[in-house]
C-alpha cells in the first residue's frame, strides 16, 4: 500500500491512472480510506494539549469534502479534505493528507488550535473549491457544533505560496442564527487567458436555506433566498445499508456549468432532502439589487420536472457539460448530461458499489498535470455517523478517484449530446 502512494507521488501526476487502487469492486479507484482519521500535530506536547481540551477526540473527526491539486516541478501534488466541527473533538478542520494518510493542518497548526478563541483562524470547514487560477477557496461555517463561535467567513489562499490573499467575513446582515454556509462555487471570467479578476463566489446554505452570493472584486456580498433552497418533509428520511436516519437539509449540491465567454453561465443546485434538481441562471444571482430584497423572483428559478429516484448529496459538472452525482439507493455515482432531459433515462452508472459508495458528500472535478479531467469523491458511512454507531474496526471514509475519459469511455453520458432537446 505505502509503495503505491510513493509511487503517486514520486510521479506526482496523474494521480488516478498511476494509482493502482485498494481493490475496490467500484468503477472508481480507491486512493485513500480510513476507520478513524489520524491527524499529526506539530508536537506532542500540542496533542496532550489538544486532547485534554477536548479538541482531539479519537474517533469524532468525520471528513465531508475533497479536493486535489496537482503541481508540476518538485512540489508534491496534495490531496485536501475538509473536516467539519459538528462538535467537540476535532483537532484540524482543514488539512492535506499525507504520505501515510494522516491529516496535515493547512495552511498551518495555528489556524485550528484557538477553537472558537481566535476568528483570524478557522473554526468550521465544511467545503473547499480549487478554481484555474491555483486558489483555494475555504468556506469556514464560523460555528462549533451548533454555536456561532465567529463570523462565517470565505478565505481564498495562493496555492503557490500557500498564503492567505483574500478573505471575506461575512457581514451580521447576511446570516441568521441557523446559517450554515458550507458549499462555494467558483465563478471565474477571465478577460484575457490567466485573469481573475472577475469572481463571484455562490455558497449554499443548507439550514436557513439561502445562497450568499461573494463579488470578489468589489467585496461586496448579498444573502438571497428562494423556497427552492428548502427541504421536502416527504424526502427527509434516508436509508443507507438497512439504516434508516432523517435529516432535513436544505440546499447542499451544487455545479455550474462551463464558462464559455460571452454566454450566460447557469447554477444547478438541490436540497439534501430532495429529489428533485434546479438550475439558476448566474445573472440573476450577480445582481446586487438582492442587498435591498434578498427574494429571489418566484420564476426566475427552473426546477425540472422529473426527479432522481433517491435524494443526493454533492455534484459536480465538467468542462462539456456533463454532471455527476452521488446516488443514496443504490449507493452509486451517476453520470446525466445536461444537455438532454434530467430523467432517469438519461442518468448513467458511473460507479456502484453498497459498501463504498454509501454517502457522496465531495465530488470535485480536478484538472491534472496533462490537462486532463478526473472525477474525485469523498464517501463516508453517514447513516453510522448520525445513529452515534461509527467503529474503527470498519472502513468508514473513502476517497475515489478516476480520468473522467475512462469514466465517459463507454457511457452514454458522453454520446448524448446528439439528443439535445429543443
Ligand atoms: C490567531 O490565528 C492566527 C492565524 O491562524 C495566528 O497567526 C495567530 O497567532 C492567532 N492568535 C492568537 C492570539 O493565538
Ligand atoms: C500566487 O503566488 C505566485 C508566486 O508569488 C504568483 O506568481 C501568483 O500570481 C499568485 N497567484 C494569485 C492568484 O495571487
Ligand atoms: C452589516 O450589518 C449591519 C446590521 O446587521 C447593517 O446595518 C450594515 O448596513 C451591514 N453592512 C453592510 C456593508 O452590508
Ligand atoms: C421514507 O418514508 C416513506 C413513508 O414512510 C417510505 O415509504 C420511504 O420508503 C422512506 N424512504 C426512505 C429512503 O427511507
Ligand atoms: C437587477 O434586478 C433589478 C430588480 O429586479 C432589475 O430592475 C435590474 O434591471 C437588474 N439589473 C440587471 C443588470 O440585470
Amino acid at each position: 500500500m505505502s509503495q503505491g502512494i510513493e509511487r503517486f507521488f514520486l510521479l506526482s501526476y496523474c494521480l488516478a491512472c498511476c494509482w493502482p487502487g485498494l481493490g475496490a469492486k467500484s468503477d472508481l479507484r480507491v486512493v485513500r480510506q480510513w476507520a478513524e482519521l489520524d491527524f499529526v500535530f506539530p508536537s506532542e506536547e500540542a496533542k496532550q494539549i489538544a486532547i485534554q481540551k477536548r479538541y482531539y477526540v479519537p474517533g469524532n473527526s468525520v471528513p465531508i469534502d475533497v479536493d486535489a491539486h496537482y503541481r508540476k516541478g518538485p512540489d508534491q501534488s496534495r490531496i485536501f479534505v475538509a473536516i467539519p466541527r459538528f462538535s467537540e473533538g476535532r483537532p484540524i478542520t482543514l488539512g492535506t493528507v499525507d504520505e501515510s494518510g494522516r491529516i496535515v493542518a493547512y495552511p498551518d497548526y495555528s489556524w485550528h488550535d484557538n477553537q472558537g478563541t481566535n476568528c483570524t483562524g478557522m473554526s468550521s470547514v465544511f467545503r473547499v473549491a480549487i478554481d484555474e487560477c491555483q486558489r483555494l477557496w475555504v468556506m469556514d461555517a464560523g460555528k462549533i457544533g451548533g454555536k456561532q463561535v465567529c463570523p462565517p467567513q470565505l478565505l481564498a489562499f495562493n496555492l503557490t505560496t500557500d498564503q492567505l490573499i483574500y478573505r471575506h467575513v461575512v457581514n451580521s446582515s447576511n446570516y441568521v442564527e441557523n446559517t450554515q454556509y458550507i458549499t462555494p462555487i467558483v465563478d471565474v471570467r477571465p478577460r484575457e487567458p490567466g485573469d481573475c479578476t472577475d469572481t463571484y463566489v455562490y455558497v449554499a446554505d443548507g439550514s436557513s436555506f439561502s445562497l450568499l452570493v461573494v463579488d470578489v472584486a468589489r467585496n461586496q456580498a448579498w444573502r438571497t433566498t428562494h423556497r427552492l433552497f428548502y427541504p421536502f418533509p416527504s424526502r427527509g428520511n434516508f436509508t443507507i445499508d438497512g439504516v434508516r436516519f432523517d435529516v432535513m437539509d436544505g440546499v447542499l449540491g451544487m455545479a455550474l456549468s462551463p464558462y464559455h465567454p460571452g454566454r450566460d453561465r447557469f447554477l444547478y443546485f438541490h436540497s439534501l432532502a430532495a429529489t428533485t434538481e434546479n438550475v439558476v441562471n448566474t445573472k440573476v444571482l450577480r445582481n446586487n439589487s438582492y442587498i435591498r430584497a434578498p427574494s429571489i423572483a418566484s420564476d426566475a428559478i427552473y426546477v425540472f420536472p422529473k426527479e432522481r429516484s433517491s435524494q443526493s448529496a454533492a455534484e459536480a459538472i465538467d468542462r462539456n457539460g456533463i454532471m455527476y452525482f452521488g446516488h443514496m439507493d443504490p449507493p452509486s455515482i451517476l453520470c446525466w448530461n445536461t444537455a438532454t432531459e434530467f430523467s432517469s433515462k438519461n442518468f448513467h452508472t458511473v460507479a456502484a458499489d453498497k459498501e463504498t459508495l454509501q454517502f457522496a458528500s465531495g465530488v470535485k472535478i480536478v484538472l491534472n498535470a496533462r490537462g486532463e479531467e478526473e472525477l474525485w469523491v469523498l464517501t463516508s458511512s453517514l447513516q453510522r455517523f448520525m445513529t452515534g454507531t461509527l467503529s474503527s474496526d470498519r472502513i468508514n471514509f473513502r476517497i475515489h478517484a478516476e480520468k473522467v475519459p475512462t469514466i465517459l469511455a463507454n457511457s452514454p453520458c458522453k454520446n448524448s449530446r446528439n439528443c439535445r432537446k429543443g
